[in-house]
């Protein structure tokens, strides 16, 4: 199939066209680069040997999307464009909503004119807000988000759901990631976020390096085995496969929803203590005041992707700090942007 990958250049996106790729579909990617490099595409086409149509532009742009659509029979969207600093999200918005809900009206708007009615969206964990009930399973209410991020995932949700229902030739298929870590084993792709990271594991990478002096765990008197918080972290090479598992098993419209979890909850000690098994060294680490927002636990019930898609999560936390470890090695400065 030919897949139109959104934010393809970005961390989950270069994963993803990798795995499209080598499963023989093809891809073509739209990015901006707001948060994203060029050079990741090029290692894709390194790592798989095969090329990939790029168009340097924003998703709210509608001419450019015309003319992607104009030039290639695409058959299927994967969505991942957008803006996903939850913090950034607080202070600024309107171009959180600019960017997530414009970006996703113009391209199914433009999808709908050129008869491509099938789209997989790149949505969080995060929809749950505080988790009813854990494990979260796809019934789990939704909404109650605390931030704008958070909120333009739920919304986007909900407009896509709407597409369906008013027109039931769409196939909208929402991908619920949970704290999606770790890098390509060949070391060539992985996160680059900019400045000081704001999720653990990068975090704990740049400390491990000797960047940062050391990693600050944001509460410790939390309800959970040790009183640290507990996340479902998933290799984004599992997350990757999961969307072309969705891609080759969903052949009939309707809406889908999916977990893409492991279903195995570790605590930011359990992290920082796999990090020092696959780094080889202590990492230093002091207890700090919670963050607001965070919430005590969250992960995954993976069962309805297992059941329905075929789909699981193979790699373990081990694994995931292993090939972060090798690709903050090998990329000290990530993509030198
Ligand atoms: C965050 C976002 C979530 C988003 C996800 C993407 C928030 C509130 N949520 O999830 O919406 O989909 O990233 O991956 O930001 N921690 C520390 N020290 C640090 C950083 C984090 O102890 O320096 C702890 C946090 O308190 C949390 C865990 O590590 O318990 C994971 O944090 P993080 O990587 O930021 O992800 P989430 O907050 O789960």
């Amino acid at each position: 199939m030919k897949i139109l990958v959104t934010g393809g250049a970005g961390y989950i996106g270069s994963h993803t066209c990798v795995e499209l790729l080598n499963s023989g579909h093809e891809a073509v990617v739209v990015d901006n680069f707001y948060n994203s490099s060029k050079e990741s595409i090029s290692r894709v086409e390194t790592i798989t040997g095969k090329k990939i149509s790029l168009y340097d532009g924003d998703v709210r742009d509608r001419a450019l999307l015309e003319k992607i659509f104009t030039e290639h029979k695409i058959d299927c969207v994967i969505h991942f464009a957008g803006l996903k600093a939850v913090g950034e999200s607080c202070a600024k918005p309107i171009e959180y909503y600019d960017n997530n809900l414009g970006g996703t009206l113009t391209l199914v708007d433009v999808m709908r004119a050129h008869g491509c009615k099938k789209i997989i969206f790149s949505s969080s964990a995060t929809v749950y807000g505080t988790p009813e009930k854990l494990p979260l399973d796809e019934t789990c209410a939704t909404g109650g988000t605390t931030n704008p991020y958070g909120t333009s995932k739920y919304f986007q949700e909900i407009m896509l759901e709407d597409i369906y229902k008013a027109d039931n030739d769409w196939t909208v298929v929402l991908l619920r990631y949970f704290n999606p870590v770790g890098a390509h084993p060949s070391g060539l792709i992985g996160e680059d976020p900019k400045g000081i990271p704001n999720n653990l594991t990068p975090f704990i990478a740049k400390v491990a390096i000797g960047e940062l002096k050391e990693v600050g765990v944001f509460g410790n008197d939390y309800d959970t085995p040790d009183g640290t918080g507990v996340r479902d972290y998933i290799h984004v090479v599992d997350l990757a496969k999961g969307h072309v598992a969705a891609i080759e098993k969903i052949t009939e419209s309707g809406v889908y929803i999916y977990n893409l979890g492991t279903g195995v909850g570790c605590s930011v000690l359990d992290v920082i203590h796999a990090f020092e098994k696959a780094c080889g060294y202590k990492l230093p680490y002091v207890f700090k005041p919670r963050r607001a927002g965070d919430i005590a636990a969250c992960y995954a019930d993976a069962g309805k992707a297992l059941n329905e898609l075929g789909w699981k999560a193979e790699f373990g936390i081990d694994e995931m700090c292993a090939s972060l470890w090798n690709w903050q090695q090998k990329n000290p400065n990530g993509y030198g942007k």
